[in-house]
């Protein structure tokens, strides 16, 4: 497990949900609402759960693995789990070094992950290498833009956010394309930053 990239995800999680929980999670609930529902019944993996905050978004009765490389996170993400109505079976585990067999999941889910997580191309990867072939993919992402002034505002403040949680400035859709993935549908929900991306394996 990456420590450093924990260790920062540790410190994060005391105040995430002051951060992340109010303004963007009723802003993007539609559209969380929207990609999550594209859950079918088989085995799902939900990566980096955070605390929680996309569980209410799930629909009902599904059987999900959810991982996140902090403890921390995952600890305060339990009210929200346990109060789901289906199940989630929670796992500390680093996306890098996921202890699942090859073909493990029929779907991946995540969101605003690939920001975060310290190599994307290897994590991205590695999702593959735990899906079924044709198994989907489904991401909700914010990532760098193609347009001045967006594409240097973002450039400048990763800068400074990427050292207490995310990179702002990340190209998802070519790291999955990088990744080995086929990408079916890009979303753009804000500008070309705030995008969800459905690719198969
Ligand atoms: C911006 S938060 C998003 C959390 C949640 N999905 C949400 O939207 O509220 C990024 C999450 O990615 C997790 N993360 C970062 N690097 C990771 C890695 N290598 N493996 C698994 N999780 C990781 C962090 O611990 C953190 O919970």
């Amino acid at each position: 497990m990456d420590l450093v990239t924990k260790a920062k995800w540790d410190k994060a999680a005391r105040n995430f949900d002051v951060m992340a929980g109010f303004g963007p999670e009723k802003r993007w609930a539609p559209v969380k609402t929207k990609l999550f529902s594209k859950m079918g019944t088989g085995r799902i993996l939900f990566l980096a759960v955070g605390t929680g905050l996309d569980v209410p978004f799930f629909p009902p009765g599904r059987n999900i693995v959810g991982i996140d490389i902090s403890d921390k996170m995952l600890e305060k993400a339990r009210v929200r789990t346990d109060a789901y109505d289906g199940k989630i079976e929670l796992q500390a585990v680093d996306v890098h070094d996921m202890p699942f067999p090859e073909g493990s999941f029929d779907q991946v889910f995540t969101s605003c992950t690939f920001c975060s997580v310290p190599r994307p191309v290897e994590g991205l990867k590695a999702l593959r290498r735990v899906l079924v072939p044709g198994g989907e993919l489904h991401m909700f992402e914010h990532t760098g833009s193609r347009y001045f002034p967006f594409n240097s505002m973002l450039n400048q403040m990763t800068w400074l956010s990427k050292r207490f949680g995310p990179d702002m400035n990340r190209d998802t859709v070519t790291n999955a394309k990088i990744a080995g993935f086929t990408v079916r549908e890009v979303t753009h929900v804000y500008l070309d930053v705030v995008k969800t991306i459905s690719a198969t394996a």
